[in-house]
């Protein structure tokens, strides 16, 4: 099956739900694939997979291992890659040198990057000349440190025409398609109405074009918090430590394994 494309993606603008979850491996990306449009392999792996703290530390090297993982589980869906914190603020020209290497290594459609009017000329430098980007605003992680922490944006006047310039001015840019992150359903609303490219939200509400989540948030298998926008499809963690349980215990009775699964010696 040939995969979907960003052109494919930038035309469900105002159709069909744009569907996208996270993924970082391939087993993971066989089972979500035929169900999604895009896979995203976002650096919120540095959280989920590495027990980081933030996506601060996130590296080129590892959003690349991680997206040939995807890739090679992906027939169907888009695939995007996220690129690190540091791989492409410095200057529009080290956003396209790490944009090309993500995309000749992994093999992937597109790379998603954070940021509003700030970031628009480096978009602009990518898109035309044959980077696809899907833009991020509102809560935008990699900012953390500077932002003094994760929270929900647009409560405020000031907040809101923040996002919304911000939004306008990425799609201008060339963007194939806009992550709204963490802000409120009136702010996403009138975005998704004023700008040519989907927007898929983050708990940003259903007035957009598609919705993302975290896959390990989604079945469940990152317990730790859950966060207001997160909806739970499956429960895992506990399951997965029930197994271990289990698996202890008849380990250390001698239950484990039994004759089912023992070799026997071959009959001469
Ligand atoms: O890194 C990530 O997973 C993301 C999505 C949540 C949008 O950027
Ligand atoms: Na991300």
């Amino acid at each position: 099956m040939k995969r979907k494309t960003t052109t494919t993606i930038r035309a469900m603008k105002g159709g069909e739900k744009v569907v996208c979850l996270t993924a970082y491996t391939t087993p993971m990306a066989r089972m979500l694939d035929a169900h999604c449009d895009l896979l995203l392999v976002g650096d919120s792996l540095g959280m989920v997979l590495y027990g980081m703290e933030t996506t601060v530390s996130v590296t080129m090297d590892m959003m690349i291992a991680h997206g040939k993982a995807v890739m090679r589980g992906a027939e169907a869906a888009c695939v995007i890659v996220d690129m690190p914190f540091g791989s492409y603020q410095e200057s529009k020209e080290q956003a396209f040198r790490n944009a090309v290497r993500i995309m000749q290594e992994t093999g992937c459609d597109g790379v998603k990057l954070e940021g509003g009017a700030e970031m628009a000329e480096t978009i602009a430098f990518l898109t035309s000349r044959g980077v696809p980007v899907f833009g991020h605003v509102g809560l935008m992680p990699q900012m953390v440190n500077t932002a003094g922490g994760f929270r929900a944006l647009g409560h405020t006047d000031a907040e809101a025409e923040k996002i919304s310039r911000d939004a306008q001015a990425v799609a201008e840019a060339g963007a194939f398609a806009i992550v709204i992150e963490g802000t409120v359903e009136p702010v996403a609303r009138a975005i998704t109405a004023s700008i040519p490219a989907p927007t898929v939200g983050i708990g940003a509400s259903a007035a957009c074009d598609g919705q993302v989540l975290v896959c390990d948030d989604m079945l469940g298998l990152f317990d730790a918090f859950k966060p207001r926008f997160v909806k739970r499809y499956a429960d895992l963690a506990p399951q997965v430590r029930q197994a271990a349980e289990e698996y202890a215990r008849e380990v250390r009775a001698g239950q484990f394994p039994t004759q089912e699964h023992t070799f026997a010696p071959r009959k001469s």
